[in-house]
């Protein structure tokens, strides 16, 4: 038998890999250390059973889009939502870029930027920031110029150091995005950590979108669902392009019931931010090298070899991100900010190696 062969693009490109090891504490996919209220649970439940199970679920989302809306702000028709942002992100790409097309990148940033737009058959030109993974407006704006991509991408708080883009980067990437006729992606998945958010940048005659997601905040990572900011005449086009009823109707209702516990989830947020910091001046006490993180994690070098301070962290049973072999991360380990509990295991499996 001759077995089907992967596209010839795509040949030497490995899957998304984050090694899911059995441990106590897991700090390393950036998920929100506590669960949803117990009242959100109940109000599952009740949707399971009121669900329509035999019917295709509503292709437009109405409940979900417009209690989304209502949270942020926006009119629904600037609501795009789907399984998770990684769903948008990849829904965004097949509607804008693709074969021809060119998407730009400013690394290190989110694996998945570059790999979707490959997947999507796009070429990618990624550009470094500087050494202390700020992005240089100037050589962003060229970069732009230079390529007119069809999408670009910035990710505030930038996965996996930390950064919150300043709002004068983001107008003049803006600008030169627009001066292209291209695209800027804001991912924001940990945009609720942050001082501001791109969205005030918003508007019909603006070529920017703003993703976010349910995956972090609102402790819905189990539940893959995600959404999209932006002009009406642009969500009607990813409606285009994405699978009629991506979305299941279970979800939609577990969206919307989420969506009723904002109080719960700035509650968390809050906690999440507070930890943040006693983890920063931990880690700088223990003589680790910390970027500042506007996220729920951080990014860090401490004075040992990063594989080996992972390995020594898994033996003490606490899993983190294992970022040191990543391009200009050399010797670099992500923690997400877990409860007080977790984050004093860390702290103390960390000094007990250290010592
Ligand atoms: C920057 C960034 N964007 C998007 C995602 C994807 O999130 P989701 O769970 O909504 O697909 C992640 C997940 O870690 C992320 O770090």
């Amino acid at each position: 038998m001759a077995r089907p062969t992967r596209r010839d693009d795509l040949r030497s490109m490995s899957g998304y890999h984050s090694p899911q090891v059995t441990v106590d504490v897991r700090l390393n996919t950036n998920e929100s250390p506590e669960p949803p209220p117990a009242a959100f649970a109940a109000a599952l439940a009740e949707a399971a059973v009121s669900t329509q199970w035999h019917r295709y679920p509503d292709r437009q989302a109405i409940a979900l889009r417009q209690a989304i809306g209502t949270v942020v702000g926006l009119d629904p028709a600037s609501v795009f939502a789907a399984n998770g942002s990684n769903e948008v992100l990849q829904t965004v790409l097949l509607t804008f870029a693709g074969s021809g097309r060119t998407c730009l990148t400013f690394e290190p940033t989110y694996a998945l930027h570059s790999h979707l737009s490959l997947i999507s058959g796009s070429s990618v030109v990624s550009i470094d920031r500087d050494d202390d993974f700020v992005l240089d407006a100037e050589v962003a704006v060229e970069a732009i110029k230079a390529n007119a991509p069809a999408v670009t991408f910035l990710c505030s708080p930038n996965n996996p150091t930390g950064v919150v883009e300043p709002a004068e980067t983001v107008i003049a990437v803006l600008e030169a995005v627009e001066s292209v006729g291209g695209l800027l992606v804001m991912d924001e998945a940990y945009g609720e950590f942050a001082s501001w958010s791109a969205q005030e940048l918003l508007g019909e005659e603006r070529s920017l979108v703003v993703v976010k997601t349910f995956s972090k905040t609102w402790a819905m990572a189990g539940a893959r669902l995600g959404y999209l900011l932006g002009p009406a005449w642009l969500v009607e086009e990813l409606a285009a392009v994405v699978l009629p009823y991506h979305l299941d109707s279970f979800k939609q209702q577990a969206g919307v019931a989420a969506l009723a516990f904002e109080a719960e989830m700035k509650i968390r947020i809050a906690a999440v931010v507070e930890q943040r910091g006693r983890i920063e001046s931990g880690l700088s006490d223990l003589g680790a090298e910390v970027w500042p993180s506007g996220a729920n994690f951080v990014l860090f070098r401490a004075p040992l070899d990063g594989d080996e301070l992972w390995r020594a962290l898994v033996e003490r049973s606490v899993l983190v991100r294992n970022t040191a072999s990543w391009e200009r991360l050399d010797g670099c380990l992500r923690v997400t900010i877990g409860t007080p509990e977790e984050n004093t295991r860390f702290l103390d499996a960390l000094a007990e190696i250290l010592a």
